[in-house]
């Protein structure tokens, strides 16, 4: 189901020193993937055919109870949806949702889904880390849904890869890689006109589906259920296109000259007809155009601003009595640093991208690229850094914007 908004490797010292739960290190087999090391599952499934895993995580807990998820669906920050399916007719709602504008849970085939739950809780941000050996700059969020018995979202394609977790109870899924992806017409819902299901199974807590982009699918609840959806962006070349042009437009041309370069045309003859273009006009303007230049370092800025840009209904936290600096490194030296579970900090050869934002930090080299990876920093480690008092003081600004907490998850 379409949810995101077209209508909408890592060093393992560092893992150890963080105490999220790690995401398997390339080359380490594990449940998660079946037996499969990440690097076996990117090169045998990424983005190339499903795979069912039995007991992905056994002993699976649902991130949030059946009574927090409904209580997320009535905040105004959350994106959520209700779809029905009552008497054969779907229905889409969006929210937020007071308890009592969604049916009983003892009525069937109605299905409630949150999206975003690692913005908003930390146990679902934890369970997203274990996702983390693909890249961050991919990982777009952690949705859950809630059905009744008989509830889903119908046969469906989506644009994104997808890990499909079960939580809670059972779901029937069928998958099939079907061409033909055309849609029913006049409905809420994107539902497919011609779903060939090739394959089938029952997912009961625990197990897990990976779908790459555009296989058709369809997961019906057998009795109530909870999934949990760790999704990955895959942007269309549309979109990335027409986000580099605005991003180059906002970005400007430098510094204007003080006296700007003008459209001129001595050589325009008296026209008959007026309203025509004149196509001179039309070829000095393709000659600006033609000269509007980019490189390699163009496209890195604008790939790591965009996509750790926090999505527009992101709201941060800054402390209520914010601690001043003397007393943030004091107790930073003591519990150490975490990135807030909303923070997307990505980096390259040359900078770091914060929340949307660029820094060139030459300095950070040594441990700035740690803390991205593993989202946290020990206390032993922060006191190396407090003698260079700019990077102290960089990390209260963080700290003031509510982007890096003090102390470590437990
Ligand atoms: C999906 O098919 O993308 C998830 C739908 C669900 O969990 O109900
Ligand atoms: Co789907």
């Amino acid at each position: 189901m379409p949810k995101r908004s077209p209508d909408h490797p890592v060093g393992a010292r560092q893992r150890r020193a963080s105490r999220l739960p790690a995401s398997p290190a390339p080359d380490a087999p594990t449940p998660l993937l079946g037996g499969l090391s990440p690097a076996q599952f990117m090169k045998r499934y990424w983005q190339k055919k499903p795979l069912l895993i039995r007991q992905a995580i056994p002993d699976i807990e649902p991130p949030l109870s059946r009574d927090e998820l409904f209580a997320l669906a009535d905040d105004d920050d959350v994106e959520s949806r209700l779809i029905k399916h009552f008497r054969r007719r779907w229905s889409l709602g969006h929210g937020p949702f007071s308890p009592d504008e969604l049916p009983s849970p003892a009525q069937r085939q109605w299905t409630l889904l949150v999206q975003g739950v690692d913005l908003h809780n930390d146990r679902a941000r934890a369970l997203m880390e274990r996702f983390r050996f693909a890249p961050d700059a991919r990982l777009d969020d952690l949705m859950i849904s809630y059905a009744t018995d008989g509830g889903g979202v119908g046969p469906h394609f989506d644009s994104y890869d997808v890990f499909l977790l079960q939580v809670h109870g059972k779901r029937r899924w069928r998958i099939g890689a079907q061409r033909d992806l055309s849609l029913v017409d006049g409905l809420p819902l994107k539902i497919l006109a011609n779903f060939q299901p090739e394959e089938e199974w029952v997912l009961e807590p625990g197990d897990m589906l990976y779908l790459p982009p555009h296989i058709a699918h369809d997961g019906i609840a057998e009795g109530e259920c909870m999934t949990c959806s760790i999704g990955f962006r895959t942007p269309s070349t549309n979109e990335l296109t027409s986000q580099f042009l605005y991003w180059l437009a906002e970005r400007g041309m430098g510094t204007p000259p003080a006296t700007p370069e003008l459209y001129r045309d001595p050589d325009q003859p008296a026209v008959e007809h007026p309203a025509q273009l004149p196509p001179m006009l039309v070829e000095r303007v393709g000659h600006v155009i033609s000269k509007i230049r980019w490189g390699e370092a163009d496209v890195s800025s604008f790939v790591g601003s965009w996509l750790s840009e926090p999505k527009s209904n992101v709201v941060f936290d800054t402390p209520e009595r914010p601690l001043d600096e003397v007393r943030f490194a004091a107790r930073a030296a003591k519990s150490g640093l975490t990135l807030d579970r909303r923070t997307i900090l990505l980096y390259d050869s040359r900078s770091y991208y914060l929340n949307g934002e660029q820094y060139v930090l030459k300095e950070a080299r040594k441990w700035l690229p740690a803390l991205a990876d593993s989202r946290s920093m020990d206390g032993k480690r922060f006191v190396t850094l407090s003698p260079d008092s700019s990077m102290t003081a960089l990390l209260h600004e963080w700290y003031c914007a509510g982007w890096i907490r003090v102390g470590v998850l437990a």
